[in-house]
């Protein structure tokens, strides 16, 4: 991927206005509620009944954290994100034998928590370059299958 100067500085001056336990949260919640089928893949995380449930787990906003803290590790270095997300990429290939479509969803829903956050700085331009990230971090998890 070619990021812009103005791409770049667009992706890190949002990244550092978010909260990362509450969007990321929120983003793991909202995929499992919009996308009920991908919360097979979370049979262990107990109660996923019905969106409050889903909302107040602790498992999944738990789960939800760490994700986007990973997620993060594309934002600090745009250049390499392939390399950053080798190792997770076999992790949901190979354990967790997740669809790759999923990554594309839950970026997605990233997306429209983040609008949801940010509100009034969430110009086209900046939903434009959070796309093409999302794609891209989609694109590096999903290298590793086979
Ligand atoms: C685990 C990152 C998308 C399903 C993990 C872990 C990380 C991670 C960091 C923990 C790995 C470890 O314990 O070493 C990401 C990122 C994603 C993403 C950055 C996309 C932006 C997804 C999607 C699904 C999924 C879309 C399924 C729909 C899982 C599952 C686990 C996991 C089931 C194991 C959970 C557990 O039992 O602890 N992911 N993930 N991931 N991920 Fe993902």
């Amino acid at each position: 991927v070619h990021w812009t100067p103005e791409e770049k500085q667009m992706i890190t001056s949002l990244w550092a206005k978010v909260n990362v336990a509450e969007c990321g949260g929120e983003a793991l919640a909202r995929m499992m509620i919009v996308y009920p089928w991908t919360q097979r893949f979370f049979s262990t995380f107990g109660n996923l009944s019905n969106p409050q449930a889903i909302q107040h787990n602790p498992k999944v906003l738990e789960h939800g954290k760490k994700v986007l803290t990973s997620f993060g590790n594309a934002v600090k270095d745009l250049d390499h994100i392939k390399e950053t997300f080798a190792h997770l990429s076999e992790l949901h290939c190979e354990k967790l034998h997740v669809d790759p479509e999923n990554f594309k969803l839950l970026g997605n829903v990233l997306v429209i928590v983040l609008a949801a956050h940010i509100r009034k700085d969430f110009p086209p331009a900046c939903q434009a370059a959070w796309h093409k990230l999302v794609a891209a971090v989609a694109h590096a998890l999903a290298l590793r299958y086979h």
